[in-house]
């Protein structure tokens, strides 16, 4: 891609629809308005967008129902704007992998969908997602998101929890029920969040939500969509999040953007924020499976919000820069992980151990009992007195991240 400000190609490694690169409409879309101003930019046609992430080397474009087809819309305006865009995406080899629905913008949806004290409000949200988990198969997804952010409260006595849960239970089995029987290929992911827009908002972070995903009828159907910057705004470490929904097998997508600290929702470019964090996260995806290599294949998804203060020659550059963040910070932990330097140091803190069972094959509780080495004989304080080394690790972790190395 050339630069138009500058009019050169930039230096450094080149997206390709390989790199499975995603971006939500709303996100290049975002015409900037905010609590505070107007819009800054004019509305995107969806089918620009497809054109235009296509000519930057991303390979799929996500969206909520209504970032396509406008609130209100006839059944007829729907189905022409859906078949102008399913031209896109034919002419472009561009793919929808994610689709999501909209349960927050329109005032009905003030209290929520899955969990509005309304019942009709939360039969009516049952009935938008299904419209659009039926046009999400389709057009071939494989993932479909929930956000729940207007499914919370700000006053404690408003909202009955246990029975919130209850419902949006309910709602999440009703929908696997619905894919099942259609023969859908299909998964659900959940996208937690603390806050914003509600005060508290109800599976707030990604433990709450894997929780309340194994607590339902069909637990393999229903994963998460964690983003970066929604962890980090409750002080929680992004990658080790992540590391954590890949051992519950619930990693289904995956939300990359950044964040600096626990303030409202910035939804940076990525690496734009904790850019140690993001080298700890792709080089866990990339790098962090059982025999190295990657552990997480899905898609690689943006979530961000191109800045107030950009027009649109810079919205197309920060689509570039969260993809070309990506694939520095990817060459970076491959280096890392080629150093003998860091392989050594990896050894000497003993992290390759952890991996060892703590007991012998067959071992029983009487086998450990009767080990003297595990107790009588063993000596804490010797044990007890050699460093791991962890700081010389992490030096050499950095020293990489920033080409030092
Ligand atoms: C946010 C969320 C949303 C969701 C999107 C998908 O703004 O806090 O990240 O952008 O990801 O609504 O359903
Ligand atoms: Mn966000
Ligand atoms: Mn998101």
């Amino acid at each position: 891609m050339v630069d138009s400000t500058s009019g050169k190609s930039p230096a450094g490694p080149t997206p390709t629809k390989a790199d499975r690169f995603s971006f939500g409409l709303w996100t290049i879309g975002w015409t900037a308005r905010d609590p505070f101003g107007d819009p800054t930019r004019a509305p995107l046609d969806p089918v620009e967008a497809v054109h235009k992430l296509n000519d930057l080397g991303a390979y799929g474009i996500t969206f909520h129902d209504d970032d396509l087809v406008p609130f209100g819309s006839s059944v007829s305006e729907r189905d022409k704007v859906i078949e102008r865009f399913k031209t896109a995406l034919d002419e472009t080899g561009i793919v929808v992998p994610m689709v999501t629905t909209n349960l927050f913008t329109h005032p009905v949806f003030k209290d929520g969908g899955f969990t509005s004290n309304n019942r009709d409000v939360r039969r009516y949200a049952l009935r938008k997602v299904i419209r659009n988990i039926e046009l999400a198969a389709d057009l071939g997804a494989k993932t479909f998101v929930l956000w729940g952010g207007r499914e919370g409260s700000e006053y404690d006595s408003a909202k009955d929890v246990q029975a919130a849960l209850e419902r949006y239970r309910e709602g999440m089995n009703l929908l696997t029920t619905f894919v099942t029987e259609r023969g859908y290929d299909l998964r659900f992911a959940i996208e937690p969040k603390p806050n914003e827009p509600r005060g508290d908002i109800l599976l707030p972070t990604l433990g709450h939500a894997i929780a309340f995903t194994n607590s339902l009828d069909r637990p393999d159907l229903v994963g998460v969509n964690p983003e970066v910057g929604h962890e980090q705004m409750a002080g929680l470490n992004f990658a080790s999040g992540i590391a954590q929904a890949i051992w519950h097998g619930k990693l289904f997508h995956i939300d990359l953007n950044g964040q600096r600290g626990i303030k409202f929702d910035q939804d940076l470019i990525f690496g734009h924020g904790d850019l140690m964090n993001a080298f700890s996260l792709v080089d866990l995806l990339e790098n962090g499976g059982p025999n190295g290599g990657p552990s997480y294949t899905g898609p690689r998804h943006f979530d961000y919000k191109p800045s107030r203060t950009e027009d649109y020659e810079g919205v197309w550059h920060s689509a570039s820069a969260n993809m070309r963040m990506y694939l520095i910070l990817k060459e970076r932990a491959a280096a890392f992980r080629a150093d003998p330097e860091v392989q050594e140091a990896l050894a000497y803190a003993r992290v390759p151990e952890l991996s060892e069972p703590t007991l012998n094959p067959g071992e029983t509780y009487a086998d450990l009992l009767k080990d003297t080495t595990a107790f009588e004989d063993f000596d804490p304080d010797a044990v007890g007195e050699p460093g791991y080394g962890f700081v010389r690790l992490n030096q050499l972790a950095i020293e990489h991240l920033t080409g030092t190395r």
